[in-house]
């Protein structure tokens, strides 16, 4: 380990992750829905982008000129590669947040993300970081950083602790073979069961499901030197120091308070008007491991008509079909019906999957008011069923960019199945998309036209690259029959797969 990278593991890659939240028009129904006015977003910058998955979909599937940084060549190198096959010109760099910090080049940036990265570095990293946010961040600009968070980790911390004491003390060879070795031995302490770790009564169901984790994610997650699960009120002292203040949650889940929070813990929380106690307590209600969260530079409040204005002025599309739909969703405490009339009268009209305004959706709601429509919007995008949609000139000139990054995830795809979303650019970001839907796009754009066409040409491209293989016939058959009938009419309109 050099000190350029304070500790951070070098010895091996990250995963391939996409992150929604990364994407500058995610904030649209976040901003809105906490009654803020959504940022326009045409510079972004991503810190610490690890392979770059979710920089390069962003850069292609929307307008936004994107800047970012990393400290792992091969992350770079990966991150570089999509960006030129899609010709997105991002501006990608090899260097830590110190180097970066000191280009001359940076413009003002409308956007910066930071994904898995504050909890992760040294308290004099994340210094940097705010001090590149505090230079760097336009006015208005929007930073959504998600971390880990206290206390959902607290448990974690002395099992944590003890398997990088071990990495370092008894471990030996690369980080994934001290990582091996730490497993084994923790596992073999947890079968004694040892008085400090029996506090935690999550503890022994985590390290199982950690056992059974990609290594590289591992390496990444727990190995590091430093490794900082942040209570929500250091995350606000950070993004203070820059001149920021916390927007809202990014994750649209988190602004269901009746599927999270009971009515006595509803009541409690509204007597708190200090909002970083609210959120503070927030966190000991619900007891997120994660947080996603945007930070504004001054933002601004929008209400009445303006607001009921930005509402109908919102575009959206369905992304995927609607039988995939459940009845119902669960959060922390509660149950939604997704069948509700609202839910009925949006699913009626984005059914054919063009994207429409929500004033269009409103329009042909038979008489219901907005607030159930946004309503019901939200709660059908925070599910992952529905997604703000771009507008038509910017669907028009993203569309050769993301077919052909797609192209080269397709490519990849035969291969591996590390990567598990395409670029749409009706919805400007990604849409999951698993391995074997990828080598069907991939078939359809090579002219094929039927499921036994699809599956033959799948196979043929795994098997002529030597990849691993994709599933018996009889999977394959079932996988195809259902490519057709349930995600190809959403992945056409999504101009995921030429229509
Ligand atoms: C846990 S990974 C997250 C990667 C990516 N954001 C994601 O979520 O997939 C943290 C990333 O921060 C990068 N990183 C760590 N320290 C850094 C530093 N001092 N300067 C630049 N990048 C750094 C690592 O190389 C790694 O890619």
């Amino acid at each position: 380990m050099s000190d350029r990278s304070a500790g951070y593991v070098t010895d091996t890659g990250y995963t391939f992750g996409y992150h929604a939240a990364l994407n500058p028009l995610a904030t649209r129904l976040a901003f809105l829905r906490a009654g803020l006015e959504p940022p326009r977003i045409v510079t972004a910058c991503e810190l610490g982008f690890g392979q770059g998955v979710s920089l390069a979909v962003h850069a292609a599937a929307s307008h936004a000129r994107w800047w970012g940084d990393d400290l792992l060549p091969e992350h770079v190198r990966f991150a570089q590669s999509l960006d030129a096959a899609a010709g997105s010109g991002s501006t990608l760099a090899e260097a830590t947040f110190e180097e970066f910090a000191q280009r001359g080049d940076l413009p003002q940036f409308d956007f910066i993300g930071l994904h898995g990265v504050l909890s992760w570095i040294s308290a004099e990293n994340r210094a940097r970081i705010a001090a590149f946010v505090r230079d760097h961040l336009a006015p208005g600009g929007v930073v959504y950083s998600g971390y880990n968070a206290l206390p959902g980790w607290a448990d974690m911390v002395p099992l944590r602790r003890l398997m990088t004491e071990h990495a370092a003390r008894a471990g030996n060879g690369s980080t994934v073979e001290r990582i091996e070795s730490a497993l084994e031995f923790t596992a073999r302490l947890l079968d004694t069961h040892p008085l400090a770790l029996r506090a935690g009564p999550r503890v022994v169901d985590r390290f199982e499901r950690l056992r059974r984790a990609d290594r590289r994610y591992l390496a990444h997650e727990y190995f590091n030197r430093d490794w900082h699960p942040l209570y929500f009120a250091d995350a606000a002292d950070l993004f203070e120091t820059a001149g920021l203040r916390h927007g809202c949650s990014a994750q649209l889940r988190d602004h269901l308070d009746a599927l999270n929070l009971t009515g006595e813990q509803r009541r409690m929380l509204a007597e708190i008007t200090d909002p970083r106690l609210r959120e503070t307590v927030r966190d000991f209600v619900t007891n997120p491991q994660f947080r996603r969260d945007y930070w504004v530079r001054d933002a601004r409040p929008i209400a009445g008509d303006a607001l009921r204005d930005a509402w109908r002025e919102t575009r959206v599309v369905l992304a995927v079909h609607r039988d995939d739909i459940p009845e119902k969703v669960s959060g922390m405490l509660g149950e939604q019906r997704l069948s509700e009339a609202p839910h009925r009268a949006v699913l009626d009209a984005l059914g054919d999957h063009r994207p429409r305004t929500i004033g269009e959706v409103h329009a042909s709601a038979g008489g219901l008011g907005l607030d159930a429509v946004t309503d019901a919007v939200v709660e059908l995008a925070a599910f992952d069923h529905l997604s703000i949609a771009q507008d038509d000139t910017a669907i028009e000139r993203c569309a050769s960019r993301t077919a052909r990054l797609n192209a080269t995830l397709v490519a990849h795809a035969a291969t591996s199945d590390d990567i598990g979303v395409l670029a749409s650019p009706v919805t400007g970001g990604g849409v999951a998309v698993d391995r074997l839907e990828q080598l069907f796009c991939g078939a359809i754009a090579a002219g094929q036209t039927t499921p036994e066409a699809w599956m033959a040409d799948a196979q043929a491209r795994v098997t002529s690259v030597g990849g691993a293989a994709i599933g018996d016939v009889a999977a394959l058959a079932r996988g195809a029959r259902r490519f057709a009938s349930h995600r190809l009419p959403a992945l056409r309109a999504l101009r995921i797969v030429p229509g």
